[in-house]
């Protein structure tokens, strides 16, 4: 008998079509390889996707844009941001860049998003911003975060790097009552440039200090600098910046994708609830929905052990990596890295919902180029472990 090896399936890959790929060699043949029409197109693009009276600033990375949203409403040293410990260390990195300090709050229990109630005890009088993270793609309670912030006059810093594109009341994330959004176009988003990341801003002072920033401290970009009647040699350095600019042959990418963010949406909706119906009788925590009415973005699906699964949550990822599908755990919260415990003195029991629930997690494999064989496979070896 002939054994047939199946591929491995991994839990994300990003969809990338012939547009795309001709769009990239377009730019490649155009000379135009770093920041040019392109990702001018592209922010134009995305601050419209947005809504009316939005500039969309396109950056390296979504880190890369939460350093320049922060810096850009001014948070500086000995300032305090709160934020989540339930999240990649990027959301909370950037406040040591500006020798500012993060204060995590714990997350809710359900929901994995920022827990409103906790954080207004959190608030000092060195409070300077609020940094909520929709994780997996699921809108956090942004209602009572933006009141808060007015009550206590702080900047909101919207972590969207799952939430694109995500709703909250109604409104896309993004066109909220907050200071910035930052999105991540990182391979396993939910749209794509390789690396990259979005800032959008209502406010021109804050979009043009994030430009300005975005390099060098240069008061004109290079596409500027090239189309501009001024000498092209010319430029005056008002600060000392970053490099941040997103390059043309990513912006390619991005003009495709963002095309088809509410296709993908979709489809991802689509296979989180072929994995609510086909994992209900298991004894596992399924995901929180968005709200009736609302969007959920679906970067990840995560499911949640409970104390009747038959294995542990570390044993359960080993077993299906041996039927060849690829988990991940989104995320070992911050608290319990070296550096965020050591720095802050923090320990496992200070956020217990965060520690719990990181405990139970496991992201299944969600990406749009999934067949439905491929999620078969999934529901079968989730199956064969917890029934
Ligand atoms: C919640 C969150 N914030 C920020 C980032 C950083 O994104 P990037 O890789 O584009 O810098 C990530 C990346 O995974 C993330 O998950």
């Amino acid at each position: 008998m002939v054994m047939v090896e199946r591929a491995f399936l991994p839990f994300a890959l990003p969809d990338i079509g012939e547009e795309e790929i001709n769009e990239v060699v377009d730019s490649l043949r155009s000379g135009w390889l770093t920041t040019g029409p392109k990702t001018k197109r592209f922010e134009e693009e995305f601050a419209a996707f947005i809504g009316d009276g939005f500039e969309a600033i396109a950056v390296n990375s979504a880190t890369a844009g939460l350093h320049l949203a922060l810096e850009a409403v001014g948070v500086g040293p000995g300032d305090e941001v709160i934020t989540t410990p339930y999240t990649f260390t990027a959301t909370a990195e950037v406040v040591r860049y500006l020798d500012a300090n993060p204060v995590f709050v714990d997350t809710d229990a359900v929901t994995f998003n920022l827990d409103p109630a906790k954080i207004e005890s959190a608030i000092t009088s060195r409070t300077k911003a609020i940094i909520p993270v929709h994780f997996a793609g699921l809108a956090c309670d942004m209602a009572s975060i933006i009141a808060l912030a007015r009550k206590y006059d702080l900047k909101v810093i919207e972590d969207a790097a799952h939430a694109l594109p995500t709703t909250c009341s109604g409104q896309l994330i993004g066109a909220l009552d907050s200071d910035a959004t930052v999105y991540s176009f990182y391979a396993t988003k939910t749209i794509t440039t390789g690396e990259g990341g979005m800032v959008v801003v209502r406010n021109p002072e804050v979009a043009n200090r994030c430009r300005v920033m975005r390099l060098h401290g240069i008061s004109r970009d290079a596409f500027n600098r090239y189309t501009s009647t001024k000498p092209s040699w010319h430029y005056e350095v008002v600060a000392p910046g970053c490099k941040y600019n997103m390059t043309d042959v990513a912006a390619s990418l991005g003009l495709h994708q963002l095309k088809k963010a509410w296709q993908f949406q979709k489809r991802r909706e689509e296979m989180a609830a072929f994995y609510d119906a086909a994992f209900a009788d298991l004894p596992i925590m399924l995901p929180s929905h968005a709200p009736t009415g609302d969007t959920h973005a679906w970067h990840l699906y995560v499911i949640r052990l409970t104390d009747s699964a038959p294995v542990t949550r570390d044993r359960f990822i080993e077993l299906m990596a041996e039927q060849g599908v690829g988990c991940s755990v989104h995320f070992i919260p911050l608290h319990l890295h070296p550096y965020w415990r050591d720095r802050y003195n923090l320990k496992p029991s200070d956020f217990p919902n965060a520690l719990e629930n990181y405990q139970r997690a496991v992201s299944l494999p969600l990406f749009t180029k999934m067949t439905a064989a491929d999620q078969e496979r999934v529901v079968d070896a989730v199956r064969g472990i917890l029934s």
